[in-house]
């Protein structure tokens, strides 16, 4: 089965794509199906903006689609950044900006007061324009600096046991993270549906 991801996030794309692949579908990105697309995020919440982005696309294409709308929530920042999490600092700020930023306003919080989860929420809207949603969390905690090459975002200073995301292989994360968690859903509720 054919399902169109309605991002331009590459990262997501990529464990998108390998997470749902030995599922047997095939996840193009909006661009590779060649729609450019940029909803803008003006809800409150995940669902919502997973929501906006997926009836976005749907809108356009009318074939099955997904969107994930994801971010950190940190407990001493009053889950922040949240659904900020992709614009947090504002422009001009990259990934590693980012990391900085949270861990800048986390010094001299101890470590039992840095915990934080990533969310995602997926939406899923079929051929008729029915949508579903399912969703993924992740327990971990703030670290104090940033530490490995692997993820993407704020996976180098999220950690989980005793390393960071970005210390796990890419099957490894997935196995665990939210993303994982939420497409799982997706594919278990699928697999009523379709086969
Ligand atoms: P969205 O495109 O609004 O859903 O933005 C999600 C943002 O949350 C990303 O740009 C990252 O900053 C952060 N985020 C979401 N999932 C992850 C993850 O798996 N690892 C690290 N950062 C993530």
């Amino acid at each position: 089965m054919d399902l169109i991801l309605a991002s331009n996030n590459k990262d997501k794309l990529k464990e998108v794509k390998r997470i749902l692949s030995p599922y047997g579908f095939n996840v193009k990105s909006q661009s590779e199906a060649g729609i450019h697309l940029e909803a803008e995020e003006t809800g409150t919440t995940f669902a919502e903006n997973s929501a906006i982005k997926a009836k976005a696309l749907y809108d356009i294409i009318h074939k099955p689609v997904i969107a994930d709308d994801s971010g950190l929530e940190v407990d001493a920042l009053g889950k922040e950044p949240g659904v900020y999490s992709a614009r947090y600092g504002g422009e001009g700020v990259d990934d590693i900006g980012r990391c900085y930023l949270v861990l800048n306003k986390l010094e001299g919080v101890p470590d039992s007061k840095r915990t934080a989860r990533f969310v995602c929420v997926i939406t899923y809207i079929d051929e008729n324009g029915e949508m579903t949603q399912f969703d993924g969390k992740i327990e971990g905690r703030i670290g104090y600096e940033r530490i490995g090459d692997n993820g993407f975002g704020y996976d180098p200073i999220f950690v989980v046991g005793d390393r960071t995301l970005a210390q796990y292989s890419e099957d490894e994360k997935n196995a665990v993270s939210h993303r994982g968690e939420a497409l799982r859903k997706l594919e278990e509720y699928l697999k009523t549906k379709i086969r």
